[in-house]
């Protein structure tokens, strides 16, 4: 197998991590293209579960080279957390072993962070994700393998100090960043991260012509893309498929699978426009930020909830052309009467379906829908169960109740792709693949 791409197919949070971790048993590398610490997934060893942002999901395969690549902006601070909390908890030091920062990355410093903080508008993780994009396209950015000249060079330094002085100023952030404090911080990621610090365009695509697997993990989703998202309430990365390649340092050409990740329903963390939304307080929308244990892992911001939008996803597939849907959390909707699928929506009285491009048409957008009957509501170990029973009896996705399968049956026909795995629980083991398809495969995975 040469190249995978895992991506989220709406605004983020479909729960990637789970089927990133069953593909990264079968890669040897796992790659982060875009995007920073903004992202964050959720990782369940044993008793612990863990939360990571920057680190890729693969980690948990022991055999897996784990790479933040050239897309990427990083914060070295976060990093640093991130691996201790790794290492307290497996006792290993993956850094400039297994895990590999690109020369090309970014470095989020302590001025995109406190220049992020004076966002008003788009409701933004406050990362330093935007700013350290925009120093980027600048070209004034400070990328790693770039650390060494700056710290040698004052005239760079002073320069970057004042700028960043009078951006701060600008947005009404009374904190300064000093020059003493600067160069000390990048001596110090040079201290820390020095080793890992690679060409690591040049080692995926030697080991794609050694034959190995690379998983290529997208973080955010394709309605958060800069380009074809929901602009301005948009993430300031390329999210999309065609990125993931180009991100990691490799050409299109690797590439043979692209699965998009979706919920059952749809949630939304930040503002911006959300045809599909429900109110949050009762209701069907309640039911899935409650029993979906719907907050940012990021920022612990509650998520905002609504039914599942075939107009975003149809759009989504027109970016990505996902091979295949990985169908995620759909125990969640156990328990209620009815579901509803958006098919269109109606902007003053005209029917589309199509997503307009104008955050402001999408506003106005009304939600046309087709209702489906509910299923009922199980325990954890009865999905668990289930999904055992579809793996023991090789019955695939037959084994749900028939109204759940007739919703995922309607929603292939809707998007016009095949669902390869529905997510029916936490569990590693709660998920159902459909036979023969690319998640057909033991979920029982060597980790730690
Ligand atoms: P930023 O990426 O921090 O600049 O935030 C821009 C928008 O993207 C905000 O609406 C965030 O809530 C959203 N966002 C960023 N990262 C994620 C994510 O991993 N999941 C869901 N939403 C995200
Ligand atoms: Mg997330």
């Amino acid at each position: 197998m040469p190249a995978s791409v895992v991506l989220g197919a709406q605004w983020g949070d479909e729960g990637k991590g789970k089927a990133i971790d069953q593909l990264a048993n079968e890669s040897n590398w796992a790659v982060r293209f875009q995007g920073g610490n903004n992202a964050g997934h959720t990782i369940v060893l044993g008793d612990t579960t863990l939360k990571l942002h920057q680190i890729p999901s693969g980690v948990t395969s022991t055999h897996c080279n784990l790479v933040l690549g050239d897309g990427m902006v990083v914060d070295p601070w976060v990093l640093e957390e991130e691996l201790d909390r790794w290492h307290s908890l497996t006792k290993e030091r993956p850094e400039g072993k297994r895990l590999f920062i690109s020369e090309r990355a970014s470095v989020i410093l302590p001025f995109h962070r406190m220049y992020d903080s004076a966002d008003k508008v788009v409701g933004t993780t406050g990362r330093g994700i935007g700013p350290a994009y925009r120093d980027r396209i600048e070209r004034v950015g400070i990328r790693f393998v770039d650390i060494p000249f700056v710290i040698d060079d004052s005239d760079k330094i002073d320069e970057t100090v004042s700028r960043m002085n009078m951006q701060l100023d600008s947005v009404g952030v009374n904190k300064k960043i000093g020059r003493k404090d600067f160069i000390a911080d990048l001596k110090w990621i040079m201290d820390r991260f020095g080793d890992a610090i690679r060409p690591t365009g040049a080692m995926i695509d030697n080991a794609l012509k050694n034959g190995e697997n690379v998983l290529l993990e997208g973080a955010q989703g394709a309605m958060l893309d800069i380009d074809q998202g929901t602009y301005p309430f948009v993430t300031s990365s390329v999210t999309s498929r065609a990125n993931a390649t180009h991100g990691a340092g490799i050409h299109p050409g690797h590439v043979e699978n692209c699965f998009g990740i979706s919920k059952a329903y749809t949630t939304r963390v930040g503002n911006g426009p959300f045809p599909t939304e429900l109110p949050y307080d009762t209701g069907p929308g309640n039911h899935m930020a409650m029993v979906g244990h719907e907050f940012g892992t990021t920022t612990g911001r509650p998520r905002r909830t609504g039914w599942l939008d075939m107009v975003s996803l149809r759009d989504s597939h027109r970016i990505n052309g996902y091979t295949g849907i990985v169908l995620t959390k759909l125990d969640v909707l156990g328990g209620l009467d009815e579901l509803n699928i958006c098919t269109g929506y109606d902007l003053d009285g005209q029917i589309i379906d199509c997503m307009p491009t104008s955050s402001h048409d999408l506003a106005r957008c009304k939600p046309i829908y087709e209702i489906h009957q509910g299923f009922p509501a199980l325990k954890e170990q009865e999905w668990i169960d289930m999904a055992e029973l579809s793996r023991s009896d090789r019955k695939g996705f037959e084994v749900l109740p028939e109204t759940a399968l007739s919703y995922v049956r309607r929603i292939e026909e809707l998007s016009g792709i095949p669902i390869v795995s529905i997510g029916i629980g936490p569990d590693r083991r709660a998920s159902i693949a459909s036979l023969g398809g690319p998640f057909d495969v033991d979920p029982e995975v060597t980790t730690f």
